[in-house]
């Protein structure tokens, strides 16, 4: 395992190169400007909305142990028991792209897409093709003994993330003037959707629940104070448990039903376990005799 370490972004050159690691790094910052559903060019609309992949992979994708892409490029192509095959680079982005983002396929070829794989690329400079990183992927997070409770969510909600993500849950945009009534306008989130229409779909890893609280336990809210892992557990479940768009060929994700990670919202199932409880937990007993209640990610190549 390699140690967590991306170079200084001020060592990007400006030769042919670099510019287009930085236009990679821009797109990530900003996606919705360069691919988003407002923009000017309908053949660029690949995004079903205005989120950027910073909502999720922070700090420019550097922040380690919440899904920090440091190191991820040196891992592909890999292993995906999403789709049980093994998967490029490209098409990893493209499950965020139509899951994450709720869009269409960013086609291989395209500038953007290449940009992208650039950037990821240069965040993979000390890392050696084939080998990984300590720090990337889910965070790890002790499960809770009791399922999930919405009703307790809605409250942690309420205390904790409305001032930020809106009282709905649908965020807050940088100008919300603009948006409604310009068809080209290129206006982000300055506190992305985490429910509504326009947030990510039910067939994104963050509709998970281990996935979803992990996360908001590692770092919401967005500022110094920090939730309890019940919380965490119960404002996951309330935000989740709300209308989102829908992935419509969700069903046919994990051929390999055996190697559908526990907590996938989404039916069918190998086990005799009720879909509540893939969905909102309690968890350890789902666990095999002999395996560790401290969650492990099941659909995680690195072994
Ligand atoms: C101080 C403001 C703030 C608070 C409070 C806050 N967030 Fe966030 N949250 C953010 C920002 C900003 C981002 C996006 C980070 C970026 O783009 O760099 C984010 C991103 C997210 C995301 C991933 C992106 C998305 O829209 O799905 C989730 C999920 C999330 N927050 C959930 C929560 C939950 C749950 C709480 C309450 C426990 C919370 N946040 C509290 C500011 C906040
Ligand atoms: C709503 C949140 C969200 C947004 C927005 C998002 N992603 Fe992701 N992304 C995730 C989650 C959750 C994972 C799964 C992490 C894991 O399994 O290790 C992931 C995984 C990935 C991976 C594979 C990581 C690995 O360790 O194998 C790549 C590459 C990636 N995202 C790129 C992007 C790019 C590029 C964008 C913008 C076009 C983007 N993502 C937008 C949530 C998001």
């Amino acid at each position: 395992m390699v140690p967590w370490k991306f170079p200084d972004f001020s060592s990007i050159k400006d030769d042919e190169e670099g510019k287009i690691i930085k236009e990679g790094r821009r797109i990530f910052l900003e996606t919705y400007k360069y691919i988003g559903p407002d923009v000017k060019d309908p053949s660029k609309r690949y995004l079903g909305n205005n989120m950027d992949c910073q909502n999720c992979h922070l700090r420019d994708g550097t922040l380690k142990d919440v899904f920090g892409l440091v190191g991820v490029y040196s891992a592909y192509p890999a292993f995906d028991p999403r789709s049980n095959k093994v998967i490029s680079i490209q098409e990893r982005i493209n499950q965020c792209m139509t899951r994450s983002m709720n869009g269409k396929p960013l086609p291989e070829t395209s500038g953007e897409m290449k940009a992208l794989v650039e950037y990821l690329k240069w965040l993979s400079t000390y890392v050696p093709k084939g080998t990984y990183t300590e720090g990337t992927g889910i965070p790890k997070i002790n499960l809770i003994n009791r399922a999930a409770d919405t009703a307790k969510g809605r409250t942690v909600f309420a205390r904790n993330c409305m001032t930020c993500h809106a009282e709905n849950g649908f965020g807050v945009l940088n100008d919300p003037g603009n948006v409604m009534t310009a068809a080209d306008s290129l206006t982000g989130y300055d506190f992305p959707p985490v429910m509504g229409p326009l947030s990510y779909n039910d067939g994104a890893g963050m509709y998970r629940l281990i996935t979803a609280a992990a996360f908001i336990y590692a770092k919401m809210p967005y500022n110094d104070a920090v939730l309890s892992l019940e919380d965490s557990y119960d404002v996951a479940a309330f935000i989740n448990s709300g209308l989102r768009p829908a992935f419509t060929s969700k069903g046919a994700d994990y051929p390999d039903l055996k190697s559908k990670p526990i907590d996938s919202p989404n039916p069918p199932y190998a086990d005799e376990f009720p879909e509540s409880q893939h969905r909102y937990g309690p968890y350890q007993q789902m666990f095999k005799e002999g395996e560790s209640s401290k969650y492990i990610d099941p659909n995680s190549y690195r072994k």
